[in-house]
């Protein structure tokens, strides 16, 4: 892929993160996600690729921008799959919570795993513990092999995990296993990214979250030399129906790195709309707003931490860098 689209991919989730966070605690998900999607849906049309969503907003009837299918970039150059999460943490920036990003990441077309729109049982960890943990295990063996891959002791381990009613007996094995937990109310993205961050002070990442998001979770962990691993976990009939007709009939598969994304090159760009462990979240002040990103890419190992000031004056849409 060409070296070029990893800045232009940082101007997609600074126009997203720069015009959802001005919806930040005014209990408007979807307005919040809508101006996060627009954003990076125009941003996109100026980017010299030939780009296929993959990972989306919906299916094409359902989601006017960024579905299933729609081509994206100018429609020059090299094809590439595009998985995109306009806004990681709808419900964040309602409340005004913590952690809330925009997402996107981009890998040579066909090499993106087109995950359905359910849940997936997940397991995430930095690069210390990647190729050792399995999902398979039990948790307390994960935690085990994360705390000696880590020279930690097992009551330092840090587990973060989505707070929900369906992770209360996982809660209790981590518990039981004698290790930490940082419970999250959303953005297991942000979970995921953070295991490959020591200043994060998170270790491991477990629980059910959203397929697509392990998808995205998959090309920045490859970039870092992390790994997750994941499950389908298909809530009613109709799922387990959608992954037949997916001619996925296993659904105890365990997807590995490579599922989510092959071959040797990706590109994944993040911003922070809210303040997180790893990200400042987007700031306004008179006619500026800064924002920070961090941009991976997977064939050159670069870790690129981006801080962006913004004039507001000479963007008043917010949209970055259109002329
Ligand atoms: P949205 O931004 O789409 O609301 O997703 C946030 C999120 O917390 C994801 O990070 C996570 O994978 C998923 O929702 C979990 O789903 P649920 O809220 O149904 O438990």
């Amino acid at each position: 892929m060409e070296r070029s689209l990893t800045m232009e991919l940082v101007r997609v989730t600074e126009a997203a993160a720069l015009s959802s966070a001005r919806w930040v605690g005014k209990g408007d998900k979807n307005s919040a996600d809508d101006a996060a999607t627009s954003a990076m849906r125009t941003v996109f049309d100026t980017i010299p690729m030939k780009g296929k969503v993959v990972i989306g907003e919906g299916e094409m009837d359902e989601a006017p921008m960024l579905y299933i299918g729609e081509e994206l970039g100018t429609g020059e150059g090299q094809a590439v799959d595009v998985a995109v999460d306009p806004l990681e943490g709808t419900n964040i920036v309602a409340n005004g919570s913590w952690n809330a990003l925009t997402v996107v990441a981009i890998s040579d077309g066909g090499n993106l795993l087109h995950a359905p729109d359910m849940y997936m049982d997940k397991i995430a960890v930095g690069k210390e513990a990647a190729g050792k943990v399995h999902i398979n295990n039990s948790v307390a063996e994960n935690i085990k092999i994360v705390a000696e891959a880590k020279n930690k002791a097992v009551e330092d381990i840090l587990v973060v995990i989505l707070n929900r009613p369906r992770h209360e007996p996982l809660i209790e094995e981590v518990r039981a296993a004698g290790a930490r937990i940082k419970l999250i109310q959303d953005g297991d993205v942000a979970g995921a990214l953070n295991t490959a961050f020591d200043d994060t002070g998170v270790d491991l990442l477990l629980g059910v979250g959203g397929a697509p998001e392990a998808v995205l979770s998959a090309v920045a962990l490859k970039c870092l030399g992390g790994e997750i691993q994941g499950k389908l976990v298909p809530s009613n009939d109709a799922e387990v129906e959608r992954c037949k007709k997916m001619g996925i009939d296993d659904l105890d598969r365990v997807y590995y790195m490579d599922d989510f994304c092959k071959g040797d090159d990706a590109i994944f760009a993040a911003t922070g709309v809210t303040d997180g462990e790893l990200l400042k979240g987007v700031q306004f002040k008179g006619e500026r707003a800064t924002t920070q990103s961090i941009v991976l890419r997977a064939k050159s190992g670069t870790i690129r931490f981006v801080d962006g000031s913004h004039s507001l004056k000479k963007k008043p849409n917010l949209v970055m860098d259109m002329e």
